[in-house]
C-alpha cells in the first residue's frame, strides 16, 4: 500500500518479569484490513492497547498518518481517528445500551447543554441496524444482554464513530456463527468502501484469509510473518503454528 496510516517501529513492552512485546514492527495501509494472528499470550492485545493509547510502550516509535506520535491516552488516540473494540469490551454493565453507545462521547444540545437522549437513542438504533444486530430494548442494562449482543454493541459503537483507524481485538470471540457472520459482513462493507483502515485480531484462519488484505502473525512478542492473504493459505499458516507447538513442547521437555 502506498500510504501508511499507521507504523509501529521497534516497539517493546514489559510487565514486570514478562516481556509481552520484544520488538514489534507493523504497518497499516490506508483502506487496508490487516489480520493479526497469534497464540494466547503472544502479545496481540498488548500491541492493540499501545496503538489505541491505553498503554504506553517502553520503547519504540509510533507514526500516525505520517507523524511520529506519543499517544497520551485513549482520548488522544481517538482525537487522531483511532478507535478500538477491546477484547474485554469496556462496556459498563450497569449502564443501558444507549448510555454505553455514547460512553465518553455524550451528545449535548447547544446552546443549552443537556444530554440529547432522543438523538442518542435514534443513533444507537441506527448503528445497531447497520450491524444487523437485534437488541430489542435499548433501555436495559447491558449486563442483561448476551455476550454476542454486548460484542455487537461494542463493534457498532466503534464503527459508527468517526474513527478511520479501527482496531478489533477478537471481535468474534463471544459470538455464535450468525452474529459472527454479521460482524464479518460489516468488515467486508468497510473494506469495500475503503475509507477506514482496520486491524482485526482473529483465531480463525479462514476468516482472516477471507476478510483481510494482509495477514501478520505474532509469536512471542514479535511479528514473524507478513504476507498478503492472496499469497498464503490455511495450510501455510497452520504449518507455522504447528511448528511453534513443536518447539514449545521440545522446550518444555527440556
Ligand atoms: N496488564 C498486564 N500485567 C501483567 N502482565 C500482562 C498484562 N497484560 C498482558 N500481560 C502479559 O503479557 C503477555 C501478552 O499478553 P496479551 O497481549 O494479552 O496476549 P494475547 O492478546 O496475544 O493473548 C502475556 O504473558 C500476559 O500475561
Ligand atoms: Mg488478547
Amino acid at each position: 500500500m502506498s500510504e501508511d496510516v499507521l507504523r509501529v517501529e521497534n516497539v517493546a513492552k514489559r510487565f514486570g518479569p514478562v516481556t509481552a512485546l520484544h520488538d514489534v514492527n507493523l504497518h497499516l495501509g490506508k483502506g487496508e484490513v490487516l489480520g493479526l494472528l497469534g497464540d494466547n499470550g503472544a502479545g496481540k492485545s498488548t500491541l492493540i492497547k499501545i496503538i489505541s493509547g491505553f498503554q504506553k510502550p517502553d520503547s519504540g516509535k509510533l507514526f500516525v498518518k505520517g507523524d511520529e506520535t506519543e499517544l497520551r491516552s485513549v482520548d488522544h488516540a481517538r482525537s487522531l481517528g483511532i478507535d478500538c473494540v477491546y477484547q474485554d469490551l469496556a462496556l459498563v454493565n450497569q449502564l443501558d445500551v444507549v448510555q454505553n453507545m455514547f460512553l465518553r462521547r455524550e451528545q449535548v444540545h447547544r446552546p443549552i447543554p443537556f444530554l440529547a437522549r432522543k438523538r442518542m437513542r435514534e443513533q444507537t438504533r441506527e448503528a445497531l441496524d447497520e450491524i444487523g444486530v437485534n437488541v430489542p430494548r435499548l433501555g436495559v442494562p447491558v449486563a442483561r444482554l448476551s455476550g454476542g449482543q454486548r460484542q455487537a454493541i461494542a463493534v457498532a459503537r466503534t464503527v459508527h464513530s468517526d474513527a478511520d483507524i479501527i482496531l478489533l481485538d477478537e471481535p468474534l470471540a463471544a459470538m455464535g456463527a450468525k452474529e459472527g457472520a454479521m460482524i464479518l459482513d460489516v468488515v467486508a462493507r468497510l473494506r469495500a468502501e475503503g475509507k477506514v483502515s482496520i486491524i482485526m485480531i482473529a483465531h480463525n484462519y479462514v476468516h482472516v484469509l477471507e476478510s483481510c488484505d494482509r495477514v501478520n502473525l505474532i509469536q512471542d512478542g514479535e511479528i514473524t510473518f507478513d504476507k498478503p492473504t492472496g499469497e498464503t493459505s490455511v495450510e501455510e499458516l497452520n504449518e507455522i503454528v504447528v511448528e511453534e507447538y513443536r518447539r514449545a513442547r521440545a522446550r518444555a521437555a527440556g
